[in-house]
């Protein structure tokens, strides 16, 4: 895979481990990114990292992140005028037409759904976090995130508790297309709901299972679909 040279522009801790980079693209994509696409972001000399765009705006691109190992803290310390290496856009995108979408997410989880706030007008759902201050934070930076119901298990903004505790306070019409995006557990027991429910139109966001991201590896086969290349949005089947 090629990368494609780009300029740190901002970096910003969000809160405790989540941070925010938008970068410059130095060449031109070939393609703009659409939700819930992703990029493997290099960062010389450490490591390969898919992540969601969570801002596509002509040349400048954004991605919302946690510190969970090397790669991630090591991009977590470039800065302003740092280059990093970018891929184009992978996966294919997905922006349900019907209208009614519901977001669950869980976490950084929330990552792919801040670029379909660009695409769909009144979303619906529910975002999972520990604790409230990350959730007061981004809704700063993203107030159409206001839509959803925040669950905190520290209590501290919007409902107190887990995501699963509130699913069930989303109504969910024939017509409604869900997608999740999230820690495995909490997809894979808001999946075993809806199956028993019977409800067929929910699907999950799973990019962070990639890792070459050209579909060589084989780390991201779920069933018989490989994530990098026909996801990564795939059925909620895949994840009871
Ligand atoms: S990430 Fe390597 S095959 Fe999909």
């Amino acid at each position: 895979m090629s990368y494609i040279p780009a300029e740190v522009l901002s970096n910003d801790n969000v809160y405790g481990q989540y941070f925010f980079i938008t970068v410059r693209i130095l060449n031109s994509y070939r393609k703009t990114p659409l939700p819930p696409q992703f990029a493997v972001v290099w960062v010389p000399g450490v490591d390969l990292i898919p992540l969601s765009y969570a801002l596509a705006s002509g040349k400048v691109v954004g991605f919302f992140y946690k510190v969970v190992g090397e790669g991630t803290k090591a991009l977590s310390m470039r800065s302003r005028g740092d280059v990093i290496g970018v891929s184009e856009p992978l996966g294919r995108w997905y922006i349900p037409q019907g209208g009614d979408v519901v977001f669950l997410a869980g976490g950084a989880g929330i990552a792919p759904f801040l670029l379909y706030l660009k695409y769909v007008e009144s979303p619906r759902g529910v975002w999972g976090v520990r604790q409230g201050e990350l959730a007061a934070r981004l809704v700063e930076l993203f107030p159409k995130l206001k839509s959803l119901l925040v669950a905190s298990e520290d209590c501290t903004y919007g409902l107190c508790g887990k995501l699963t505790d509130y699913v069930d306070r989303v109504p969910i019409g024939r017509d409604t297309e869900v997608l999740i995006s999230g820690p495995s557990d909490m997809v894979r027991e808001v999946c075993r709901r809806f199956r028993d429910l019977k409800f067929s139109r929910a699907y999950v966001i799973a990019e962070s299972m990639v890792k070459c991201g050209i579909g060589v590896c084989g780390s991201c086969l779920v069933g018989n679909v490989l994530l990098c290349k026909d996801g990564p949005v795939v059925g909620c089947n895949y994840f009871e």
